[in-house]
């Protein structure tokens, strides 16, 4: 395929508003799955893709499809030609917006597909700005328009209001029913320019993800940009200066199909003699063994935004784990591992996630794909924080901070986001009060029209991973829409939380809070705390402590057995030296303060901000 004949492009959205649907349907239409094939979402192919309804991870699918193009000078002889077409379906859920700029980097355009009873979403506005801030060719597609609420002309003022775009440009569609379908392949050929590359160019191939597989090993899926690359050729890498044969290389059509060969603007994948997906370093580029080229300009590396403790459930099962942990992040380069310990649950791993969504998608997989029972600390964000001898570190344990943070700390920061949400109207008020509470800076506020509302908010990284966008739904019947993208760090006042179990902190439940919200916080902890931990043989005193101040205290009481029942008669002495024993047994339990723990105790301290 001349490069001409090429179009490579994506579909992004809000969450929900049929992306992978829409993406079904075209691998359908083109004839490259069948219809009716009984998956839906062909794309999502992760077990938890599937139940939660979400894509996860990008998937890219090559399609082939005959058209016309008009406007050429001989039209009326010209026979259709055959286009080449590469799919990339993006996830559309804010923490993997990391996959999504991936996924943009090989497009030339993207279908931007807007639901057109809800309208513009607050993801909508981030990955339209994505997509033009790459010079994408944008086809505003609206979406489910057999919905009965439907108003396709409402949001076409809003894209032209927000966007600027043209509303004549949009394409009314519904995945559902296949109205309006026809158009969007031939609308992808006529208004997306082809790749641009040189095929007289030395090779030069963009690294775009990578996976495992059981049969083939590491498969790496490339956009190669300039030149072409054949089974056989031998390829460096960039980023490790390590070179490989290539030992197959196809296309995904949508499952792999060798080719032999890949052409400049082609997306495919490649095996090579890669042993671990470690070495395929996403972003990286692979040239020509023996060639001197420029290095693509990559991408961003993934920013990871909270950071939780791993541990096995069981002690024993550490290897089992750090098996499973080493696989899955294979498959997912985004999280960051490293091993630690805790006093309280042993040997385990701390590791950075891009979001809480990602998180809890990790620990899924973890447990459904490695079978693996998993206990995991309460998130937390990055903080830095500067000691009195000057040096500066970022925590990502707030065990690792000294507890009487008053006599070394001289100054610390807390990482911001800057947030977008889109509601309706009425709803203003609400969430104005919601977005103070968590500690945030309006920046701006205006309506995309009578009914919505647009504001942006700097706010604290900490006040929104912890339950922000539950909250936000619910004040708001569920109609907020909500998105973020990093911003800057700012000085903060911040305090280490301990939790003591009959006097002894645990540090796998510590925290670092806002000194303004550390009193609050503190005596919820030991409420929750309460509630989770089941009576014991022996008292259980649960507190909440800032450096050596308690601020919060509270009793689980023992189960008081009575050692006295079985004492008929009225041995006195006798009577006393059973309580007598009690009373150590009691004292020999807190002393080794064994405390059963349960998991949900760790996943509702979880839910306090
Ligand atoms: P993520 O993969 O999570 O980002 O979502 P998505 O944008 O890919 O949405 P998805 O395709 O999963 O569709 C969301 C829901 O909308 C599903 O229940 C679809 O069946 C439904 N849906 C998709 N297209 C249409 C449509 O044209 N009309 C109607 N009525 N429903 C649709």
């Amino acid at each position: 395929y001349p490069t001409e004949l090429i179009r490579n492009f994506s579909i992004i959205a809000h969450v929900d508003h049929g992306k992978s649907t829409l993406a079904d349907r075209l691998l359908e239409l083109t004839g490259t799955i069948k219809r009716g094939h009984g998956q839906p979402q062909y794309l999502d192919k992760l077990q938890v893709e599937r139940e939660r309804g979400i894509t996860v991870k990008a998937q890219t699918a090559t399609m082939f499809h005959k058209h016309k193009i008009i406007g050429l000078d001989d039209t009326s002889t010209q026979e259709p030609q055959s286009f080449l077409l590469n799919l990339i379906d993006t996830p559309g859920h804010v923490d993997f917006s990391y996959e999504v700029s991936r996924s943009l980097a090989a497009c030339q355009g993207a279908l931007l597909v807007v639901d057109a009873a809800q309208g513009v979403q607050a993801q909508t506005v981030a990955n339209f700005y994505l997509a033009f801030e790459s010079n994408l060719a944008i086809i505003p597609v609206i979406n489910k328009i057999d919905q009965p609420t439907a108003d396709p002309d409402r949001v076409k003022a809003q894209l032209k209001s927000m966007f600027d775009l043209d509303p004549s440009s949009a394409l009314l569609t519904s995945a559902k029913t296949g109205q309006g379908l026809e158009q969007v392949l031939p609308a992808v050929i006529e208004r997306i320019p082809p790749p641009p590359g040189k095929s007289e160019s030395p090779l030069r191939m963009l690294l775009l993800d990578s996976y495992f597989d059981e049969y083939k090993g590491v498969i790496c899926h490339v956009a190669v940009v300039d030149g072409a690359l054949r089974k056989g050729d031998k390829i460096s890498s960039v980023a490790t200066g390590q070179s490989y044969e290539i030992l197959d290389v196809g296309i995904m059509h949508p499952e792999l199909r060798p080719t032999g060969v890949l052409l400049t603007g082609q997306v495919g994948y490649v095996v090579t003699g890669m042993r671990t997906t470690k070495e395929a370093r996403v972003g990286d580029t692979l040239f020509h063994h023996r060639t001197t080229v420029d290095p693509l300009p990559g991408f961003k590396p993934a920013k990871h935004m909270v950071f939780s403790g791993l541990y096995p459930a069981d002690g024993s099962d550490f290897e089992a784990l750090n098996n499973a942990i080493e696989r899955l992040t294979c498959n997912d380069a985004s999280v960051c591992v490293a091993k630690e310990s805790s006093t309280a649950l042993g040997l385990g791993f701390r590791c950075g996630f891009l979001g809480l969504l990602h998180m809890d998608v990790f620990h899924q997989r973890l447990e459904q794909e490695y079978g693996t029972h998993i206990i995991s600390t309460v998130p937390t964000v990055p903080y830095i924080f500067e000691y009195s001898d000057g040096s500066k570190v970022t925590i990502q344990n707030p065990a690792a901070l000294p507890s009487n943070t008053k006599q070394r700390v001289v100054a610390c920061w807390e990482p911001t986001v800057l947030a977008t949400i889109i509601i309706p109207s009425e709803y203003v008020g609400p969430v104005i009060t919601l977005c103070s509470e968590r500690r945030g800076e309006q920046l701006e506020y205006s309506f995309i029209d009578s009914q919505r509302a647009f504001m942006k908010y700097r706010l604290p990284l900490r006040e929104i991973v912890v339950d922000f966008y539950n909250e936000l739904k619910s004040i708001t019947s569920g109609y907020a829409s909500f998105d973020y993208e990093d911003a800057d760090y700012q000085a903060s006042d911040l305090v280490k939380l301990d939790i003591l179990l009959n006097g002894q902190p645990v540090d796998a439940m510590a925290a670092i809070v806002h000194n303004l919200k550390a009193q609050r916080v503190g005596r919820e902890l030991v409420e929750k705390l309460k509630k989770h931990i089941d009576r014991q043989m022996f008292e259980i005193t649960i507190q909440a402590a800032i450096g050596s101040k308690i601020i919060a205290r509270d009793t689980v009481s023992a189960m008081r057995k009575n050692v006295l029942a079985k004492c008929y008669g009225g041995d006195v002495s006798r009577k006393r030296k059973l309580l007598e024993k009690q009373k150590e047994g009691k004292k020999r339990m807190k002393r080794i303060g064994s405390v059963d723990i349960p998991q949900e105790a760790f996943h509702e301290l979880l839910k306090v901000s």
